[in-house]
């Protein structure tokens, strides 16, 4: 289903997997206990429901499996709690190919769990969410990452002094490819790829905005936007934008009026939704179009940082071929050190592939709420 939908908005089919970098969602990993009736039920009544059943959800654990159905190669990084839940958690992980190597496991606290109420006659979910207090990730977990691994990097919103903390670990990183380039290791040095970061703001929590300065993309869902007294998507884009960092993309997802985004040159984009004949199940609706846009996005990364390779690999040979023995090195590194990080990280943003992305977001999200879960929409 999405190799013809991503055919139809990009125009050619999407490259084969190996080609595309990783790209890490760091966030929680619970089991939702999903029931779904004819109606949202009165409280103190009893009703037979339609289904019940086992899910493994979380805003990052969502985005991975959404990545994965879509041919991309994904990670997930959080605190996994040791208890009997694990095991349907990491089997279904393993199911859907996320890596989840790095997750430390946590003795002796539950795991968080959501029940999750299905509407069949709105379409909304109610989702009433424990958390247990499963320690959350910290700098330590994050930095036996070897981020060479990645190509983007997507935070969910919470355990805001910690993740900024990773962010700028990030950061250091990327700082690191433009400044450690010696003559003899500028070969291996240009084979890294700077690292995007990606950043969501769901939670009503007005802290959640100082992780906004740290982000190249930011994605702004309607429950923040509205804790904050936004009403709309363009007031939302409007005011965030005075908090992001300059040059930021803002990407604002409003279910059944579609999203909307902002390039890093200001521009505003915007795509409709597309609602299925009947939807079916709303839950995680927001995670499945953050991860269709970090799909998107990473693939045109990928391609316009190939492409810009080998230009300047072309123009390399070409100065190569004119200059003297002497001046050969110095060349190299001239032509070969990417003019900053920061570019080649968000620089292939620009009105058009911000239109392309959401609009195919706005596609893979409208299919999923159509289907049962997630699966089928690969
Ligand atoms: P969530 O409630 O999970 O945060 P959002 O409201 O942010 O999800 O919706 C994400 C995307 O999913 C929307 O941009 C839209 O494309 C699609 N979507 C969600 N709900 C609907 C709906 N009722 N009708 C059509 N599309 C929807
Ligand atoms: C959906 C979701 C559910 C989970 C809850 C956590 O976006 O990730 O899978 O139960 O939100 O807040």
């Amino acid at each position: 289903m999405i190799s013809s939908l991503y055919k139809k908005i990009v125009g050619t089919s999407p490259p084969p997997e190996p080609d595309v970098p990783k790209i890490l969602c760091v966030g929680v990993n619970c089991l939702d206990i999903v029931t779904v009736c004819k109606e949202f039920p009165l409280e103190d009544s009893e009703q037979r429901c339609l289904e019940q059943r086992w899910q493994r959800g979380g805003n990052a654990s969502n985005t991975c499996t959404v990545l994965s159905l879509l041919g991309s190669s994904c990670e997930f990084l959080g605190s996994l709690s040791s208890d009997q839940h694990v095991i349907f958690l990491e089997d279904d992980m393993r199911k859907h190919k996320i890596d989840f190597s790095h997750c430390p496991i946590i003795d002796g606290v539950g795991c968080p769990m959501s029940t999750v109420i299905l509407s069949i006659a709105t379409g909304s979910r109610t989702i009433l969410h424990f958390n247990p207090n499963l320690p959350e990730l910290l700098l330590k977990d994050f930095e036996k990452l070897n981020l060479e691994d990645y190509s983007w990097i997507h935070f969910e919103g919470r355990n805001v002094s910690e993740v900024i903390c990773m962010m700028q670990y990030v950061e250091s990183y990327n700082n690191s490819l433009n400044t450690c380039q010696s003559d003899d290791s500028v070969k291996l040095e240009t084979n890294r790829i700077p690292i995007t970061i990606s950043v969501e703001l769901e939670k009503p929590k007005p802290e959640l905005v100082d992780l906004l300065p740290y982000a190249d993309v930011a994605f702004i869902a309607r429950d923040f936007a509205h804790s904050k007294g936004f009403d709309n998507m363009s007031e939302t884009l409007r005011n965030i934008g005075e908090e992001a960092k300059s040059g930021a993309t803002i990407i604002c997802a409003w279910s059944e009026w579609g999203a909307m985004g902002r390039t890093p040159d200001s521009m505003i984009v915007q795509s409709p939704s597309f609602p299925p004949n009947q939807i079916i199940d709303t839950l995680g609706a927001g995670d499945t179009f953050n991860a269709a846009t970090l799909y998107y996005l990473n693939m045109v990364k990928t391609s316009f940082i190939k492409k810009r390779e080998e230009e300047e690999s072309h123009k390399t040979k070409e100065t190569f071929e004119e200059s003297s023995e002497t001046d050969k090195k110095r060349e190299i590194k001239q032509n070969t050190n990417i003019e900053s990080t920061e570019c080649s990280r968000t620089e292939f943003i620009n009105a058009n592939v911000l239109q392309g992305a959401i609009n195919f977001a706005c596609h893979v999200a409208g299919a999923k709420i159509g289907l049962r879960g997630y699966d089928g929409l690969e």
